[in-house]
């Protein structure tokens, strides 16, 4: 390329703001999932055997614009059936990827299956198996999907932040005890090990003055994070993909599954270290990583007001008139567990019923078409549980933020409510992935 021509495209590059990055990168048509090798702790470990799309955990960041269809076709390696579902989208039944409801398996070594849907929602969202997940997504197999706005808010940097946890040995091996009863029946399965992007992070680097869109994604099996960055400003600007009405300094509780997009305003002064310490388990707070601040001078004294997210075009329920259903979620250790002799294994259940993983024959609720639902969802257990509702968001009563999942703390409740305008059968289920397996799971058909 002539100096001139490399100069100018250089200075393009350098001087354009986020925002006007153009169309987004080409997008790969093809996720290959196999097992892969990859270093989690550190150089100095050996490297751990795990599960991955394209060969690295996380998988590829899928970056779209709203309004634009995805099409990606999935190459199944690995020694077990599988399929892809596409965390918190609001897309045909026949793309959910759901085993035995939706699709039938991607078989072991050689399935193939082409998801291809329209992207409504801009937001954060996310794709993992949905076929024995406790061990699939457990060995790594998750990815973001990010869904820009059409027009983004002015930020100096969009990164993304997939959290994980996993359960090592001295070796740095995966135990692959996945599912077992101790875990299925009290928390799940908490890991040893949290990564950031696939690796244990010391620090991350930002510039003072700088404006950040953080995008958070909680893809463990059970672990809950409640991320405090010390010194920093924050704000929550959307939850689960979908904005909130204003900014929210409330502190952060991410459960399995969910996401938070937070906006950071670098504030601090050039040279100087915040730590970024989770302390959901109290007794065990921990620093998940350092924001370390450049030398370079700061790139602005004083940030505008925190940027409001254009709304997603859900359908708002009518409150006076929806039909209300109570759905109880009960069983685990302390709890009201099935009886084993009839229901080994299963330790959960969903109005009194422990339903084994993916048997959909039985429907909990069914709902009209385009009618408005307020469901009660009563957590009778002593342990968290984050519902998540396919091929729909919510409103998490009584403010009414839209989510597609709600964390019910020990012995609460929650009231969620939404137009039913999404037609098929659709999972309703805990996120916490040992619990879904154990009987914690359901299926509500609109029609
Ligand atoms: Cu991310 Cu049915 O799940
Ligand atoms: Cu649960």
């Amino acid at each position: 390329m002539p100096r001139r021509r490399f100069m100018a495209a250089g200075a393009a590059i350098g001087l354009a703001p986020w925002v006007s990055a153009g169309a987004p990168a080409a997008q790969p048509r093809t996720l290959r999932i196999a097992p892969a090798a990859q270093k989690l702790v550190g150089a100095a470990h050996p490297a751990t055997e795990v599960w991955a799309f394209e060969g690295r955990v996380p998988g590829p960041e899928l970056r779209f614009r709203q309004g634009e269809r995805l099409r990606v076709e999935v190459r199944n390696a690995l020694p077990a059936d599988t399929t892809v579902h596409w965390h918190g989208i609001r897309l045909p039944n026949a793309m959910d990827g759901v085993p035995h409801l939706t699709q039938a398996p991607i078989a072991a070594r050689g399935g193939r299956f082409t998801y291809e849907f329209d992207l409504p929602d801009a937001g954060t969202y996310w794709y993992h198996p949905h076929l024995g997940s406790p061990e699939q997504v457990g060995r790594g197999l998750y990815g973001a999907l990010i869904v820009e706005e059409r027009e983004p808010p002015a930020v100096d940097r969009d990164v993304v932040w997939v959290l994980s946890d996993w359960r090592l040995d001295r070796e740095a091996r995966l135990v692959d005890d996945f599912g077992n009863p101790m875990d299925a029946s009290h928390a799940g399965r908490i890991g040893n090990t949290v990564t950031v992007n696939g690796a244990i992070p010391d620090s991350f680097t930002v510039r003072a003055g700088e404006r950040l869109r953080l995008r958070l994604i909680n893809a463990s099996n059970a672990r809950i994070y409640a991320p405090v960055f010390e010194g920093v400003r924050t704000a929550i600007v959307a939850l689960d993909g979908q904005p909130l009405a204003a900014p929210s300094e409330a502190r952060l509780v991410l459960g399995p599954g969910m996401r938070a997009d937070l906006i950071l305003d670098c504030g601090n002064a050039p040279g100087s270290k915040h730590r970024v310490v989770d302390d959901f388990y109290r007794q065990r707070a921990y620093e998940l990583l350092e924001i370390e601040y450049s030398r370079e001078a700061p790139l602005r004294d004083s940030f505008a007001p925190v940027p409001r997210l254009p709304a997603n075009p859900v359908a708002m329920p009518d409150l006076a008139n929806a039909q209300r259903h109570r759905i109880v979620f009960g069983g685990g250790m302390m709890g009201a567990l099935p009886r084993q002799d009839e229901h080994k294994g299963m330790f959960w259940t969903v109005n009194g019923r422990p339903v084994r993983e993916h048997a959909h024959h039985e429907v909990l609720l069914d709902l009209k078409l385009r009618g408005s639902y307020v469901l009660e969802l009563v957590n009778d257990t002593a342990w968290h549980h984050p519902v998540h509702l396919h091929g729909h968001v919510f409103r998490v009563l009584p403010r009414g933020h839209l989510a597609d999942s709600v964390l019910l703390d020990p012995r609460s409740r929650a009231e969620v409510a939404f137009v039913a305008d999404n037609p098929g059968g659709w999972m309703l289920h805990c996120h916490v992935l040992e619990h879904q397996a154990s009987g914690m799971m359901a299926t509500v058909r609109v029609s």
